[in-house]
Parts: structure tokens; sequence; C-alpha cells
């Protein structure tokens, strides 16, 4: 959420604030800023909207950028007041003398504004940042040294942040700090970059210090130091990123929606690879850091996640019960951290999240790695804070997923889940179900040429999103493994179209849901073959006696119930349990085609932001 860059070099440091913005944009994009250092004189420059209004801004001040070598720059996704320009980063101390931009939330603002306040500050927004910004000046005062100033500010502020600062009085540095938040330094030759996530700065260097929380950086041309929180002066750690620059390139594809919806096939084939060889032998997972022993010994699983991640987490559910059988709870993080939860040593938690950095997924993790339970995490980002917390990492590898709307990482969520269900189940010995699980091992290795053939031709879905973009209202419904994909349907229909659509288990539909039906209201339909099969479409009648337009998403349709549906969508050949795979994609494309329709910005819905890094 909201996104932070800073350079220091000899290059133009604007050109290089906005292209590192422009790739932050998926974190929030409602204002943006840029403040720009020129022989000891700060100039800040914001505008609200897109970052395409501050472009056209930095184009009437060509002549500050062209002076300008060192500047930091944020797009920000609003928290405290509303998306202004006044609310936008950076913000300043009175004196114009120090400026900062500011990712996270600063819990106790309130109170340290009403102590500035009495020391003579004026506050311009209403955002917590301007709190920070006049407390590290204050700090400054007493200090006259940016990096003592910061480091003091910190102490005193509770909450989550990764800071990025500058003074006019010490013009060749920028100071960071970070708590929960994150935050890297780019390591380049003669320069250094900032950023929150490193998109922002992966076509500049691929080498990084990744800030840890409590730590204060001092950021240099030529000069990276970082001091703990003691105030000692550590030895850098630099890493290598783990992304190519092409990663961030929609490669002809219209939106970057579209491209990681038709890159799942591969993001598939790098999940399985040298973890499942053959459908006759064991699934290999080094990453799983649980002994034989203790897998024997887990009692119950929870499934702790949010949004996508929570309806992978919810198939997860089906597979692990039935082949591990293993008793799952799944629950969305932002209701888990709030009741006491039972969890102990032989509790496997399985924290899912495409970001790593989710706020709710964080705290709750947190919450349960008190109890000794064993942390899995499920993530594209090993960089991440929440695989900083895992006992058992496993990398999705989905590649870097630009689209606000989450496509590939889910498919790559469910393959690493699968793979895991069946894992535990071969270390517990169970045998029930042995031939059934040769059989899914042989589906996972065929899917993605299944999910090619599916991509090819996506006509039918094209024509059925037009019919339907101008429908106000959809339902989705679907039983038993697919119940999730229902979900995730409606999901990303609401994400990038805005058009209301609610998931229900098909069986719902008459406790309720039934009554909002008429020809104005859609139903969508997931009926694979398998033991829902006839239950989905007496739902399927139901709807229709009511009027309601049926569009049905299946593997197989008898030729006597064709004429039930307004609409088919026919999917290859798959077993109930490997469909949500299928299904997925299906909906994946009429949300984005609908959306597209519509005109809708699908790689930046209103009001998302990629990575929800507040609780
Ligand atoms: C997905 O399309 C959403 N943008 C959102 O629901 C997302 O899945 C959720 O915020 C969780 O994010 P995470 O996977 O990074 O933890």
């Amino acid at each position: 959420m909201c996104g932070i860059i800073g350079y220091i070099g000899d290059k133009k440091a604007s050109d290089i604030l906005i292209s590192g913005l422009s790739h932050l944009e998926y974190r929030g994009y409602d204002s943006s800023g840029v403040a720009l250092m020129h022989s000891n004189n700060i100039d800040v420059y914001k505008a609200q909207g897109k970052l395409i209004n501050l472009i056209e801004v930095l184009k009437t001040k060509q002549e500050i950028c062209e002076k300008s070598n060192i500047g930091i720059g944020h797009i920000r996704w609003a928290t405290h007041g509303l998306p202004t320009t006044t609310n936008a980063h950076p913000h300043t101390c009175n004196c114009k003398s120090l400026t900062l931009v500011h990712n996270g939330i600063i819990e106790n603002y309130q109170e340290l504004k009403e102590e500035l306040i009495k020391t003579g500050c004026i506050f311009q927004s209403q955002t917590d940042t301007e709190v920070a910004a006049h407390l590290i000046a204050y700090e400054y005062g007493k200090t006259n040294n940016l990096l003592k100033a910061m480091q003091n500010a910190v102490k005193k502020i509770k909450g989550a942040f990764a800071f990025c600062a500058i003074h006019k009085n010490e013009p060749n540095k920028i100071v960071v700090a970070k708590r929960n938040a994150p935050l890297i330094i780019g390591v380049g030759e003669n320069e250094n970059f900032v950023a929150s996530d490193i998109p922002a700065i992966i076509e500049y260097t691929k080498k990084a210090i990744y800030l840890s929380d409590y730590q204060v950086g001092v950021v240099q041309k030529n000069n990276i130091e970082i001091y703990d929180d003691l105030g000692n002066l550590i030895p850098n750690k630099v890493e290598y990123l783990p992304f190519e620059a092409v990663a961030i390139s929609k490669m002809g594809y219209k939106h970057f929606m579209l491209k990681e919806i038709h890159e799942q096939s591969d993001v598939v084939r790098n999940v399985l690879s040298g973890k499942l060889i053959s459908p006759l032998e064991n699934i290999k997972l080094d990453e799983c850091k649980l002994s034989q022993e203790k897998i024997k010994n887990i009692t119950r699983v929870q499934i702790i996640a949010c949004g996508t991640s929570l309806h992978a987490g919810m198939v997860g559910k089906y597979i692990i019960e039935k082949f591990a059988q293993i008793p799952v709870d799944v629950e969305p993080s932002s209701e888990y951290i709030y009741r006491d939860t039972i969890a102990d040593e032989n509790t496997l938690v399985i924290g899912i999240s495409q970001s790593g950095e989710t706020a709710d997924t964080i705290t709750a993790i947190k919450q349960v790695k008190e109890q000794n339970s064993h942390i899995a995490i499920i993530t594209n980002r090993t960089d991440s804070t929440m695989a900083r917390l895992a006992d058992s990492l496993l990398p999705i590898s989905a590649g870097i997923e630009v689209s606000v709307a989450a496509t590939k990482s889910y498919m790559a969520q469910l393959i690493s889940l699968y793979l895991l269900a069946i894992y535990l189940m071969e270390n517990k010995n169970i045998q029930a179900h042995k031939e059934e699980v040769i059989n899914l091992k042989q589906e996972l290795i065929q899917l993605p040429n299944k999910l090619e053939s599916l991509l090819e031709n996506t006509d039918d879905i094209r024509r059925i999103a037009k019919k339907y973009s101008s429908y106000k209202d959809f339902i989705f419904i679907a039983r038993g493994i697919n119940f999730p994909s229902a979900l995730e349907g409606a999901l990303k229909l609401k994400e990038i179209s805005y058009i209301n659509a609610t998931g229900y288990g098909a069986g719902e539909l008459k406790h309720g849901p039934i009554a909002m039906l008429d020809e104005n209201m859609p139903v969508l339909a997931i009926l694979n073959t398998g033991i829902v099969y006839d239950k989905v479409l007496s739902n399927c009648e139901e709807a229709r006696a009511r009027q309601a337009k049926l569009i049905g998403v299946t593997n197989y349709i008898a030729p006597k119930d064709k004429d039930l549906f307004d609409d088919l969508i026919m999917i290859p050949s798959v077993s109930d349990l490997m469909s949500p795979a299928m299904n997925i994609v299906v909906l994946q494309l009429l949300a984005y085609y609908i959306a597209e329709y519509l005109g809708k910005d699908v790689d930046q819905p209103r009001n998302l932001a990629k990575s929800v890094t507040v609780e």
C-alpha cells in the first residue's frame, strides 16, 4: 500500500523517480508527489489522481528537474485524509527544510500532533505522515543531524512505517527507517536507490540491502550505512534481487491482467518442477521442514489468508482433509486476530499470501507463532515479511504479479496446496485414495497443456462477456470443491468491473438469495461431473424457474440439459478434484473481458491496492 522511491546519484532524479513510481502504481494510485533537491533547496511537486497528472506537472518544471540528482517520491493509497494534493506526499516541516515520504500508519499520530502543536507546528494536511515530518524536524532542531533526528523520532512513533527523508542542510544524503513496512536500498555504481518494492528499481540494479525493522540507514551516492536499533553501525548485507526487468513489461498484451492470465500454464509447470516427477513417485517437498514424525502428529491445520489467497485456502481444505485426513479450518486473517484461537505444537498453520506483506495475515501469523505451531508460508515473495516468519517457506514462484487483481498467483497457490496435501498424505503413509492420487498427479502433469488449450480460444468467453456486460448484478453458484471458485469468480468481477457479484454455495440459493432472482440477475453456475453435478443442475433449475439468465461453466453437459442454459462455456475434460484450476481461468477471463468492454481501469481498479499493509 503506497509506494516509495528515492534516488541519489548523477542522473536526472525526476526521471528515475517517475519511472520507479510507475512500477509501484499497482500499490496505490490516488495521488503522487516528488521532492527534488538542488543546490541546498528542496522543491516539492504533487498531484491528485493518477501518476500521469504528476508527470504533467513536472513537464512545466523542467528547469528544476534538470538540476536535481537527488530526490524522493511517493504514490499514495489514502488512509488518513482524502486523496487530495495537500494530503499527497512528500510532506514538509514548517520551515520547509525537511521533506519526507511514508508508507504505513502512525498509530499515535493524534497524541504526537497535539504535542507538536504546542511547540508551534502548523499542520497543513489531514495525514498521519505530516506528524513524522514535524517530529523529525523538531528532533533535528536539537541535534542538527538528520540521522540522529530520525533515530530519536522513530523511538516516539507507534505503528508501521517506512520513511525516506531529505534535509536541505545535508544535501548529499537520504535517511531511511522502517518498522513493519518493507523498504529496500538498491545498490548501484556511483548511485543508490531506495524503494518500497523491487519493481521500482529493478531496471537499474539487481543488488539491494533489505532494511530490517528498527534499523535506520543513511544512503549517499557512494556509501550506504545501516544502524541497528541501538545506534550501532552494522555491516551491509547485499542480496541479489529475484526479478528480471522484463517481468514487469506487458509483452504486447493490453493489460498486465491478461498477460498474467495467459502465463498460468507456465506458472503450473514452475510450481510442479522438481516436486512432481511422475505419478508413481512421491512428491518431493524439501521446503517443508516438518519431520515425518511431526507430520504424523499433526492434529489440525489452520489456514489463514485474505481475499483471493483465502479462496485458494478454501480449496486447500478440501484436498488436505480428503487426502491427508487432517481437519482443516480456513479463516480470514482479519477475523483470526480478534479471538482466542486454539493452536499448539501439533497444529500446522498455513499462511497464504501473494505479497507476503498483508498486514492482517502477518499479525495473525505472529500471534499463532507464540503458540509453538509449525508455520508454513505459501507466498510469491520469498523476500517478504511473512517469508521471514516461516518455519517452512513454500515459494509459489509465479513471477511478479503486477495487476491488482490476483490471477496467476491464485493458480500457483492452488497447485502448491495440492502438492502439500499429497505430501502430507504420503508422509503419513495413508493408503486410502492411493489410486485417486495417482490419477490426480497425472492430471497435475497434464494441467499446463489443458490450460493452454483453454486459453487458445477465448472467443466464446469474450462474446458472453459482451452480452452480459450491461447487467448490474450477478450471482455465482457452485458446490463442493468449486464453491471457492464461485467466491473467487465473483470477487474478480467485483474488483475490476465494479459490478455487484456474490458467490454462494449452490445449495444455499434457496435459503435466501433466491429472493433476488429475476430476469435482471444472471446466475453463473459451475458444474463439473462429480458428486455434486446433479445437485448443482437442480439448483440451476430453481434459478431458471425464477426467470434468471443462466450461464453454465462445465466440462460436460447432457444434450437434454443444454436448453436449460442461456449460455455455456465448456472447459477441457478434467476431474472434479482438478477442476478449480480450470474453472477459475474461465471466470478470470469473463471478469477481464467484461471490465475491458466497459472500459474500466483493469490493472488498477479504484480503491484497491496490490499489497494491503494496513490492518
Ligand atoms: C485479489 O485479487 C485481491 N486484490 C486481494 O483480495 C488479495 O488477494 C488480498 O488482499 C490478499 O493479498 P495477499 O495474497 O498479498 O496476502
